[in-house]
């Protein structure tokens, strides 16, 4: 039996890759692995239909004000951000306020384990002001990232 709050449960996701993450597939293949981007959201959005979302999208951008302004509008439009700042992360003090300054809840996502590589990719900036980090997965930090923000959206 649907009740009103199930009704009003929707679950609109939004997938955002910076820098460089549109080379996957061809970019250092021994740390991020084979899969392009373009087979990852395809795999993320089978996986999303599977579970019910309601709509997921995706943008990847090369352009630091590009992803802000994608955060700054996913208020009251999105249920959930699921992100890969790739090099932003370490120093975007910029991503790190749009995320702050919206009350979606952001999954922060990395294909490779950022804390047993270089010392300047130990630090995350955005750390602080997401719900939380999955990393050194490939594309399963992706396919955990969606799990868990729907069983959140299910609660
Ligand atoms: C990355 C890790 C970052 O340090 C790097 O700059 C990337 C990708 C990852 O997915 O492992 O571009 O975010």
């Amino acid at each position: 039996m649907s009740s009103i709050t199930d009704e009003v449960n929707t679950k609109r996701i939004l997938v955002l890759n910076g820098p460089n993450l549109n080379l996957l597939g061809t970019r250092e293949p021994e740390i991020y692995g084979r899969l392009t981007l373009s087979e990852i959201n395809d795999v993320l959005h089978a996986r999303a239909k599977e579970l019910g979302v309601d709509e997921i999208n995706f943008l990847q951008s090369n352009f630091e004000g590009e992803l802000v302004e994608a955060i700054q509008k996913a208020r009251g439009r999105y249920d959930f951000i699921l992100l890969n700042a790739a090099a932003l992360t370490h120093y975007s003090i910029a991503l790190r306020d749009a995320i702050a300054a919206i009350p979606v809840p952001v999954i922060e996502i990395h294909l490779s384990n950022i804390h047993k590589r270089e010392d300047f990719r130990n630090n995350s900036v955005i750390a602080p002001v997401v719900m939380g980090q999955i990393c050194g997965f490939g594309i399963d930090s992706y396919i955990a990232a969606l799990e868990i923000a729907v069983r959140k959206l299910k609660i």
